[in-house]
């Protein structure tokens, strides 16, 4: 299997150089069409926003961040949020799940739902979930490795461009 060429991290703390770079790869997801939150346009600002209030939720514990880097500098992102009610301390949410269109098809994504899952271990969690479009790039990546696709929601959210999509709700079971 080729090597792949990043590095995986968890960012325990995110400074002003981290939340630039961030911000260029939740632009460029959103710029090509992802539907991850956000509405065309999508200005630079409001990804910097974004970010800040992550890097106030990875310092206070309620996130866990995890970025990829390669020779150029950051490349992919997925984040953890245990920010949950107290009947549910044993979960998280994976959210954010973001790689640049220059390093996509390479394995990378994979590789951070790895690193994601390993991590929620680490914190002693056993269940995941996620929500993702139904039967995109991601939906297909999620069950590929091996997340359980619990159904579908038609017109949950809307594309960047204002279509209306359906998510599908996975889970995975860390046990
Ligand atoms: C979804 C997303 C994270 C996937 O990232 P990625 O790094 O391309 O993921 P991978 O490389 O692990 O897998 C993607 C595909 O490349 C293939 N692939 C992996 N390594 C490969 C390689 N070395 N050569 C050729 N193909 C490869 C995988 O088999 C997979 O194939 P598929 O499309 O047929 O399922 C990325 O497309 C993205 O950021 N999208 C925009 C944001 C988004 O929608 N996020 C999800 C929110 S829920």
């Amino acid at each position: 299997m080729t090597p792949l060429p990043c590095s995986l991290r968890r960012l325990h703390s995110v400074d002003d150089a981290h939340i630039e770079a961030l911000a260029d790869i939740l632009i460029d997801c959103v710029e090509g069409g992802a539907s991850v939150s956000f509405m065309h346009p999508f200005t630079r600002d409001r990804a910097i926003a974004f970010w800040r209030n992550v890097a106030a939720g990875v310092a206070s514990g309620k996130r866990a961040l995890l970025i990829a880097e390669d020779q150029l500098g950051l490349c992919g992102t997925v984040q953890l949020i245990f920010d949950l009610p107290e009947n549910q301390p044993h979960r998280a949410d994976l959210a954010k799940m973001l790689v640049h269109r220059r390093a996509r098809r390479q394995g990378l994504g994979a590789a951070l739902m790895r690193a994601a899952e390993c991590t929620a271990r680490e914190c002693g969690k056993t269940l995941l979930v996620l929500d993702a479009v139904t039967n995109g790039d991601a939906a297909r990546l999620y069950q590929n490795l091996g997340w359980i696709r619990v159904g579908d929601i038609p017109n949950y959210a809307l594309m960047p461009n204002g279509e209306f999509c359906s998510t599908t709700y996975f889970y995975r079971d860390l046990d």
